[in-house]
């Protein structure tokens, strides 16, 4: 017995064993906790007053977002710039934001958009990553969409996509006709804008521009 080695020894892994688990669940503690503060969504006074928000209240609508590169962090980041109309208005209130919102992720739930495209690390890559559709430069002023859908803004070009998106190929996969009506639409184009605004770390790299459009201007 006096020569026994700690790692036969059955204690010895017993011991391990409760303090790697102890100390893991402490760490998953902090760290649940950690998140929560992070990902928590901001309100409209943020937007009003400026103050960043990794994930902005649902009023972002009423703002321009820009995806800009950021030396320090070494990737792209949402930034929030002036007011812009959302469907013709820049003064969409809390409740009707976030209602708006709300038709949009049920409406992606529905539809099951996540069968074929990527939304926040979820999904498939059958299709482009939604996560950050909302500033493809396809949807742009410079872009094709807008002229293809005949529409003059990007949140009606995205819409009317969105509910025909067998009238607009791009000469890649087409997305199938899921009769999207015209008030999901809105919601959908809401909740992608509202996507777009959460900075996720620079997450997708190089996001899935739509395949086609952008060079067919
Ligand atoms: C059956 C597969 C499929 C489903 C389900 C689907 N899509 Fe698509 N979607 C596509 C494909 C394929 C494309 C690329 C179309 C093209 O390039 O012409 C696309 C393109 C798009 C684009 C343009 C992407 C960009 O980067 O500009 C948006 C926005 C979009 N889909 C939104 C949605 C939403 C919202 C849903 C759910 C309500 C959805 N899609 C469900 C296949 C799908």
């Amino acid at each position: 017995m006096a020569n026994k080695s700690v790692w036969s020894d059955n204690r010895f892994w017993q011991r391990s064993a409760t303090w790697v688990t102890g100390f893991a669940s402490v760490l998953l503690i902090w760290l649940t906790f950690d998140t929560s503060v992070q990902i928590a969504m901001g309100n409209d006074e943020d937007l009003k007053n400026g103050v960043t928000k990794r994930v902005p209240g649902p009023t972002v609508i009423n703002y321009k977002i820009t995806y800009e590169m950021d030396a320090k962090r070494g990737h792209e980041v949402p930034v929030i710039g002036e007011k812009e109309n959302f469907f013709g208005r820049d003064d969409w209130s809390e409740e009707e934001a976030g209602a708006l919102l709300h038709l949009g992720k049920l409406g992606s739930q529905a539809k099951n958009c996540m069968d074929c495209h990527t939304l926040l690390g979820n999904g498939a890559y059958y299709a482009p990553d939604l996560t950050k559709a909302w500033l493809d430069p396809a949807w742009g002023p410079n872009g094709a969409m807008q002229a293809l859908t005949a529409k003059e803004t990007k949140e009606e070009a995205m819409a009317e996509f969105l509910q025909h998106p067998d009238r607009y190929p791009t000469h890649a996969r087409m997305m199938p006709d899921l009769g999207i009506t015209a008030k999901e639409a809105k919601g959908l184009v809401a909740f992608l804008k509202h996507m777009s605004s959460i900075d996720t770390n620079g997450f997708p790299r190089n996001f899935g521009h739509m395949q086609g459009a952008i060079n067919g201007k």
